[in-house]
């Protein structure tokens, strides 16, 4: 076994070599080698740093600022070369820098720790993530609002608790899910401006001794602030905590609403198709078209949110500042990352692509729907709401022992129940004029919905610029 301790930063002080075992546990390499890029931009805006401070002369630090492009080259290309002892990505990149440019590469890590550095190269790689995410959420959001406005005259069933309640628009169920997701870009927002703090120059826990400009930092790597105190800096992970929740939580709206389109597209229900591009068949039932997108996009909250509680786990009773145990925090970022990556597009895919059966749709809905529009019936007359739901609910049960539906009651029957009754209650059996008195805003009347769409229009337009 090739001893590696020679290339170890820290191996001044040992004389053993490290259990071939350990060095696979400890090494993070295998997954931190995503953040090469943002690892590179760290080291460039450091070195200038170091010059500034007058650590290393204009010829060294151009000497390293050359060094990186050159591993930013390779990394690019596919060709850098991971060799044993590269513990991490901060290693493996010192590493060859030395390799290409000598001894001035060695000057590079004056005052700086993996502490500070490894943080810095998250908030870095989380920043243009946010930006990603954002992206694939607004693309989204548009793609339902624009749907929503073109299936506006759409009416369907509106459940809670999964029984039938009230008719609604089809675009008032797509922009109550939209509404969601718009919360969440909000959210990701002010992520963002946590994410978006300098914390390079804060050493290892004490800070920098070495007349460091961290201004300089920030302006170079275009933080928008710096860390206020070092051992906080490098001992907290709160971006990478919020940003797991915030994946769990977007993922549990999207899970919501996979759940709903699920069902919908049910044989028993059959409101919706899935697209062929977002179904699968089964390898034994050749009638089958599953729902496998829909499936997978409910699935995946459980998968982040475990990411998030598991993390949560990790950080829970840790001592202050850097503890190895921080190095969990990467392979749950990059792991929620790619999930909500993936679950935005394939989302927006079948968003984009399911068709409606709108006649299906209308046909499902059934007169006892109309039940509290006929408390409101009353209501209008004057009747006080706690009376007129009972008698409305009296109304449902003369229906029902008639075995009539109820707009089949004739007014001699609703008088009976009630002598406010008359024959303009004939109105009532009319699901489009039932959605159109849901017209304070926020309801499902088509201006209130149609309000919704031009609301969402404009918020969108906003988060672009
Ligand atoms: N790979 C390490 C991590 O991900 C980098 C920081 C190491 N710091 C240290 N003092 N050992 O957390």
């Amino acid at each position: 076994m090739a001893s590696t301790e020679g290339n170890k930063l820290w191996g001044g002080r040992f004389v053993g070599d490290t259990d071939p075992i350990m060095e696979k546990f400890n090494a993070s390499i295998a997954y931190d080698q995503r953040m090469w890029d943002a690892d590179i931009r760290g080291s460039k805006a450091y070195v200038k740093g170091l010059e500034k401070a007058k650590l290393v002369t204009t010829d060294e630090m151009n000497q390293i600022l050359q060094g990186l492009d050159q591993i930013s080259e390779e990394w690019s290309k596919g060709v850098f070369v991971i060799k044993p002892g590269d513990e991490d990505i901060h290693t493996a990149n010192e590493r060859r820098l030395k390799e290409l440019i000598g001894a001035p590469a060695g000057k590079l890590h004056t005052g700086r720790s993996r502490n500070d550095q490894v943080v810095t190269d998250m908030m870095l790689w989380l920043r243009d993530a946010i930006s990603t995410l954002t992206e694939n959420a607004l693309q989204l959001v548009s793609t339902m609002v624009e749907r929503a406005a073109a299936e506006i005259d759409v009416l369907f069933p509106g459940y809670t608790h999964m029984q039938r309640a009230q008719p609604i628009r089809w675009s008032h169920w797509i922009l109550s899910h939209a509404v969601a997701l718009s919360r969440d870009v909000e959210r990701l927002q002010e992520i963002k401006k946590r994410v978006n703090v300098l914390p390079l120059g804060s050493g290892a826990i004490a800070g920098t001794p070495l007349d460091i400009d961290r201004e300089l930092l920030r302006q170079e790597l275009a933080f928008d602030g710096i860390s206020l105190n070092s051992m906080d800096a490098t001992g907290q992970r709160d971006s990478v905590v919020e940003f797991l929740f915030w994946a769990s939580l977007c993922l549990t709206h999207l899970s919501k609403m996979a759940e709903d389109l699920m069902l919908y597209s049910t044989k028993e229900f059959s409101f919706i198709t899935l697209s062929d591009a977002y179904s699968t068949g089964s390898s034994l039932m050749p009638q089958k078209k599953n729902a496998d997108s829909l499936e997978l996009i409910r699935s995946k909250a459980g998968r982040v949110f475990g990411r998030c509680a598991g993390f949560m786990m990790t950080l829970k009773g840790l001592p202050s500042t850097y503890n190895k145990d921080l190095q969990e925090d990467k392979e749950a970022m990059f792991d929620c990352y790619d999930t909500v990556h993936a679950v935005l597009q394939v989302t927006n895919g079948v968003m984009s692509t399911l068709q409606i059966n709108q006649s299906v749709m209308e046909a499902a809905l059934s007169p006892d729907m109309l039940a509290t529009d006929l408390a409101y019936y009353l209501v209008r007359k004057g009747m006080p709401f706690r009376e007129a739901h009972g008698v409305s609910g009296k109304a449902v049960f003369t229906a029902e022992s008639k075995n009539v539906t109820l707009n089949q009651l004739t007014v001699e029957d609703l008088s009976a129940v009630s002598p406010l009754f008359e024959s303009d209650v004939s109105s009532v059996w009319d699901y489009r004029s039932s959605v159109e008195q849901y017209s304070a805003p926020g309801g499902t009347a088509k201006s209130s919905v149609a309000a919704q769409v031009e609301y969402l229009r404009t918020w969108l337009k906003k988060q672009a610029q």
